[in-house]
């Protein structure tokens, strides 16, 4: 079956137009739009020491097309989001003469472009960036909308800013090198979409979940598409998350606060969301909410074969819960699912009720058997 061919997404956002290109042979598509972009620019190149050994340092073309490159690293995983990380890279972009016209090029996954696209919103107030992501969860979630930041040892993402890139080419080809854990993470992200935003592309997913997880490249063509262009299509409506954007929050209130409270890098962001979105069905619920979804999303968890949670203080959790950004004064606010394709954001629950309902959702994560 030969694969379906890259989709072109536009995004229109309150400082312009991003450009979205996902599924097969997605770069080939959009290389000339990234020849453009450069043309005559000073090339910032961002990558990681293991992307660029699988990958290379960014196609020929495009490095060819620009006025000089300068070739920039940051650290593999969650270590690259480390403000320190940014501070060395603006030093190093200014000690090589970048100007406000320089680009930022990013190769790599989520924890690189939300680097990478802070460094380049934080560089004499905001120099262009452009994404090409190389995880499945950069790709249909991290690398669009904007959304940009660095983490505190207080807590995940806490300094950022909205910097929405001029362009993202996402290229299944990129995947072939992921492992199995990488693809489910980046499932998790597409599943908590797809639940609220767009039913269909649950049911794609339910259909070949075998397929996407083992890195099955005619499968993930069309999910990385429907995906990016589901996302663009929420953040066009609402850029900067004043209300429906809330919504890609789904399972993320929960899952930073476990991610903090296991120390950054030791639980992946996407096992940490699948088990807040499972909390999240929890509490829906207990609300006589989503009957028609949490049977659906519970089987799709299991069978993804999510790990066990580490053993975590509940108290540590509900500290870090209380922390996060997304906490008004009012408190912690949650999205819940009320059925499929619909979902409610800005829910503000007594710390009290979800305090008790932590301790027992921890201990039986942490068994073995419970395994999502
Ligand atoms: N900005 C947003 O809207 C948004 C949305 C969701 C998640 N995020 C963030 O994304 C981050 C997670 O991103 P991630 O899951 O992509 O992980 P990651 O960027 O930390 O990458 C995980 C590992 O995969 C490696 N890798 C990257 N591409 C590879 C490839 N093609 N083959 C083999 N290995 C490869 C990386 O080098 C790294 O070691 C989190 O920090 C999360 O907060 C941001």
């Amino acid at each position: 079956m030969s694969p379906e061919p890259a989709a072109r997404f536009t995004l229109p956002h309150p400082r312009g137009e991003s450009v979205l290109w996902g599924g097969s042979g997605a770069l080939a598509a959009a290389a000339g739009e990234l020849r453009e972009w450069v043309a005559g620019r000073r090339l910032f190149l961002l990558s990681t020491p293991r992307v660029r050994a699988l990958h290379g340092a960014a196609p020929a073309p495009v490095r060819a097309a620009a006025a000089a490159v300068v070739e920039l690293s940051a650290p593999d995983g969650e270590s690259a989001k480390e403000p320190a990380e940014a501070i060395r890279l603006w030093r190093e972009m200014a000690a090589h003469g970048g100007r406000r016209d320089s680009r930022l090029l990013c190769l790599g996954g989520g924890s690189l472009t939300d680097l990478g696209g802070f460094v380049a919103g934080g560089f004499l107030r905001g120099i262009e960036v452009a994404h090409l992501p190389t995880t499945l969860l950069a790709q249909v979630d991290a690398a669009i909308g904007g959304k940009t930041g660095v983490d505190l040892p207080e807590g995940k993402n806490l300094v950022g800013l909205f910097h929405h890139p001029a362009l993202v080419v996402a290229d299944t080809a990129w995947l072939g090198t992921l492992p199995r854990e990488a693809l489910r993470c980046g499932l998790v992200e597409a599943i908590k979409m797809a639940a609220l935003l767009a039913p269909e592309l649950l049911a794609r997913i339910e259909r070949d979940l075998d397929r996407l997880l083992a890195g099955d490249a005619t499968a993930l063509g069309p999910v990385v598409a429907a995906a990016a262009g589901v996302k663009a299509a929420v953040v066009a409506r609402d850029p900067e998350e004043r209300g429906e954007r809330a919504l890609l929050n789904f399972g993320h209130t929960l899952g930073h606060a476990l991610e903090a409270a296991a120390g950054f890098g030791a639980l992946a962001h996407g096992d940490a969301v699948a088990w807040g979105i499972r909390f999240a069905l929890d509490l829906a619920r207990e609300r006589g909410w989503a009957a028609d979804l949490a049977p659906r999303l519970t089987a799709l968890l299991d069978r993804l074969g999510v790990p066990p949670l580490p053993p975590l203080d509940g108290a540590a959790v509900l500290a870090a819960l209380q922390r996060d950004k997304k906490a008004t004064e009012a408190g912690v606010r949650w999205v819940l699912p009320e059925r499929l394709g619909q979902g409610r954001w800005g829910i503000v629950l007594p710390p009290a009720g979800i305090a008790a309902r932590l301790g027992p959702f921890l201990a039986a994560g942490a068994a073995p058997a419970r395994g999502l």
